[in-house]
């Protein structure tokens, strides 16, 4: 037999071979899929070839070992699966445009999800609900909501335009243990995290709502941007990283009674609704504070440490420069101090505008030039180059 033989025979022997010893298995019709109901456990991955078309049921499975994966299967209308219980790897749909139905009764945990250009799903029959998941990615798909999603536990968690997305409650996570971002799903998305205790970083852009009633320390970054919420309240926070509240054009109150630590920077600007900046409790900011905008009050009332640079700028500001001027006198403040109350054109410590009204035009040029000097010479791409050619080489 001349290879050309041998190897398509190779391949369905093993296919063969694959069901019956309930391992790797790839469907391409119905029937493949019958032929491994009788597997309560898969020792691997099951993958769905991109040529399946319509239903697809796997009854009987119980539990994947491996991941359970379909990339750019344009004709799968739906996927269920009565009995499984738990994917150990990637749950990894990608590109299956006309799957309307994910029907999995009985999933509890997963290794990890990535969902990427599902366009047609719009919501998720998880009956049982999935509780443990590690890292969640879920992408350009047309769910509403992510009822069925009930972590408790979640490693990195991303949910980037979907924008049908309408809310998400994620009522169990208690501790996330790793970052949390949302951007470009439907600008009234409400985003609810009743019980976060802990976590690492959060970012948040076009979200219309967000609630974080328990949240007490995160130790990585806290990030808002082009927000549509008018009232920012963190009730029990009492320690983060970096802060940042950035082209929130709603946004007039920010309230964190009890925040005391911010272990980074602190940026506040363009949120051209904000009044009062009041934060009682703050005692310590690690890196930089950097407020720029329209804001009229502020107060800083606990402050004892600040170990990077002060900007404060604002156009109609009450209140006293030099009572911030103190502060830097008595070491309070480490950092280059600059402080204006009433100043046309705020600006950022880097010399963007601190309004959205503002251009970032003319005192931009003052951040090109400081930034322009870490990059300074042509260091940069040469060892960008010579790091390429030298991974060539290696492969060589
Ligand atoms: C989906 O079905 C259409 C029409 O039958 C076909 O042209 C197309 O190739 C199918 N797509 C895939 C990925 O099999
Ligand atoms: C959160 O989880 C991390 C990692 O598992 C752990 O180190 C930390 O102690 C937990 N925090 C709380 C408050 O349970
Ligand atoms: C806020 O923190 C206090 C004290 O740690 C705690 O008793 C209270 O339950 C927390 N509130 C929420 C909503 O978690
Ligand atoms: C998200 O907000 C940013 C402002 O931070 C804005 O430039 C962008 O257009 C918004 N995107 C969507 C999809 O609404
Ligand atoms: C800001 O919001 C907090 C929490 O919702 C509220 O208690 C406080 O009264 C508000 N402050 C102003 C000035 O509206
Ligand atoms: C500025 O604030 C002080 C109190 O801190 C107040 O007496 C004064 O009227 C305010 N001025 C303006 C213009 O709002
Ligand atoms: C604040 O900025 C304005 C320009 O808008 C300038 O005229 C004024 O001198 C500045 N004040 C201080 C204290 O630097
Ligand atoms: C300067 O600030 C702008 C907006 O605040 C930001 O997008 C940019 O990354 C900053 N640049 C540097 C060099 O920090």
């Amino acid at each position: 037999m001349s290879l050309k033989y041998i190897l398509p025979a190779l391949a369905a022997t093993q296919a063969v071979f694959a069901a019956s010893d309930c391992s790797d298995t790839k469907i391409k019709t119905q029937s493949d899929a019958d032929g491994i109901n009788s597997c309560s456990t898969i020792k691997g991955d099951i993958t769905i070839d991109k040529s399946y078309s319509g239903d697809l049921s796997l009854s009987g499975i119980e539990k994947i070992t491996g991941g359970l994966k379909c990339s750019q299967g344009a004709n799968v209308s739906s996927i269920t699966a009565s009995s499984l219980t738990s994917i150990g790897k990637v749950f990894d749909l990608e590109g299956l445009t006309t799957l309307t139905l994910l029907d999995f009764a009985e999933l509890d945990s997963v290794g990890g999800i990535n969902w990427d250009a599902l366009p047609k799903l719009q919501s998720l029959s998880f009956a049982k609900g999935v509780t443990k998941a590690g890292d969640v990615s879920i992408t350009n798909t047309g769910l509403t909501d992510l009822n069925g999603i009930q972590l408790q536990t979640v490693g990195l968690f991303s949910i980037q335009n979907n924008r049908d997305l309408k809310t998400i409650n994620i009522n169990n996570l208690k501790n996330a243990t790793d970052s949390i971002s949302f951007s470009g799903n439907y600008d009234t998305l409400e985003v609810n995290f009743p019980n976060l205790g802990t976590g690492k970083g959060m970012t948040f852009q076009n979200i219309s709502a967000v609630s974080l009633p328990s949240l007490e320390t995160l130790t990585g970054q806290l990030g808002f941007w082009g927000t549509k919420f008018e009232t920012f309240s963190a009730p029990n926070l009492t320690k983060t990283g970096d802060l940042i509240f950035k082209n929130n054009d709603k946004l007039s109150n920010i309230s964190m009674p009890v925040l005391k630590t911010v272990d980074g920077g602190f940026t506040i600007a363009r949120d051209d609704d904000l009044n009062i900046i009041s934060l009682s409790s703050l005692q310590r900011v690690n890196g930089a504070i950097d407020f720029s905008g329209t804001f009229n009050k502020v107060s800083l009332g606990a402050l004892k440490d600040v170990a990077g640079a002060f900007n404060m700028q604002s156009t109609h500001g009450n209140f006293s420069c030099s009572d911030f001027k103190k502060l830097k006198n008595e070491d309070v403040i480490k950092g280059k101090f600059s402080c204006n109350a009433t100043n046309d054109n705020p600006t950022t410590a880097n010399g963007t505008s601190g309004t959205g009204s503002g251009t970032s035009s003319g005192s931009g040029s003052s951040s090109t030039s400081s930034g322009a000097a870490f990059f300074n010479g042509a260091n940069v791409p040469v060892v960008g180059i010579a790091a390429v050619f030298g991974a060539l080489a290696s492969m060589l």
